[in-house]
């Protein structure tokens, strides 16, 4: 892999390769020293133009695990906010020779145009409603974690997928698993395009559930609505968020999984949340081992300074 751009770059092989690389690193987690020198004495810059808790913090701890060192770079406090270009920004860093940017953009195609601006691998830690590759890998990780194989099973995914970079990528990753998707969502946060995305659309989350192993609920994106798209949050809530009632609805075995943050009370209860069969919080550690295979994937051969002959 040179970039990881979107999920569309990948194909079959190359998607259990960055599967079975994150289960090789996820011990790496449970040592008393919790790095390997892999890529130490290169250079990692996570640069984010846009607010990030999750993906950040865990870029930052997956690339330390291999003992990269990394630069973190924010709009805020950068000469972005002076106004600075981002072509200019991105020659900027090149001139200080990191090797490798991520990149977090509310502009869709800024990683595309980095890309294009630099010499290094660049990571998209997700870009306007484009795409949020690593989130999607690390969804697909742990479904298969709980779920053995993924060829048939089937995912839910619920909610606002119109605004939604984290349902473009995970449809397309859960796919490219043998998964058969259903979207569940109110007509307005449907995109026109979603005829076109090889996936069935419901509009009764009562009578998916039953169906499904695992359900994606997606996160109602107030910040990038400038209308009304539902009518109050309580019937958005009602008409497909997920509450203790529908939880029993699930097969036994199934699990959920949310991206976050989480609006609870929204599009997903808090007791929903906090249940057993939520595995929202071994998203996020799994998140760790994930990025930390795309880091390696792409870098590891570069420690021996190849690109710097
Ligand atoms: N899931 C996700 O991208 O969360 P953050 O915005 O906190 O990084």
């Amino acid at each position: 892999m040179r970039h990881l751009i979107s999920i569309e770059d990948l194909d079959r092989e190359m998607l259990t390769t960055i599967l079975d690389t994150t289960q090789q690193l996820l011990p790496i987690a449970e040592r008393r020293i919790k790095s390997a020198p892999t890529l130490r004495g290169l250079v990692v810059c996570n640069l984010f133009l846009e607010d990030s808790t999750r993906t950040r913090i865990s870029f930052d701890i997956a690339a330390k695990r291999l003992s990269a060192e990394v630069i973190n770079f924010s709009g805020k406090g950068s000469s972005v906010s002076k106004g600075e270009s981002f072509k200019d920004t991105a020659l900027t860093l090149a001139a200080m020779g990191v090797d490798a940017v991520v990149v977090r953009s509310g502009s869709s195609g800024a990683p595309v145009q980095l890309a294009n601006y630099l010499d290094v691998p660049v990571l998209n830690a997700g870009d306007g409603w484009h795409q949020h590759p690593t989130q999607a890998l690390l969804d697909v990780f742990t479904m298969r974690q709980h779920l053995g194989q993924l060829d048939g099973r089937h995912l839910a995914v619920v909610g606002d997928v119109l605004h939604s970079r984290v349902a473009r990528s995970l449809i397309q990753t859960a796919k490219l698993s043998g998964m058969e998707v259903t979207l569940v969502a109110p007509p307005t946060l449907l995109p026109a395009s979603v005829e076109n995305w090889g996936v069935r659309v419901a509009r009764d989350l009562d009578a998916v559930l039953p169906e499904v192993d695992a359900v994606e609920l997606l996160r109602v994106q107030r910040e990038r609505m400038h209308r009304a798209f539902f009518p109050t949050t309580r019937e958005y809530a009602a008409e497909w968020g997920l509450d203790a009632r529908r939880l029993e609805l699930l097969k036994p075995d199934a699990i959920v999984l949310h991206p976050g943050p989480m609006n609870r009370g929204v599009e997903i209860s808090a007791d929903v949340a906090d249940a057993d069969r939520a595995v929202i919080t071994e998203q996020v550690t799994n998140g760790i081992a994930v990025r930390m295979a795309c880091l390696y994937l792409m870098l590891a051969g570069r420690t021996e300074g190849d690109h710097r002959e």
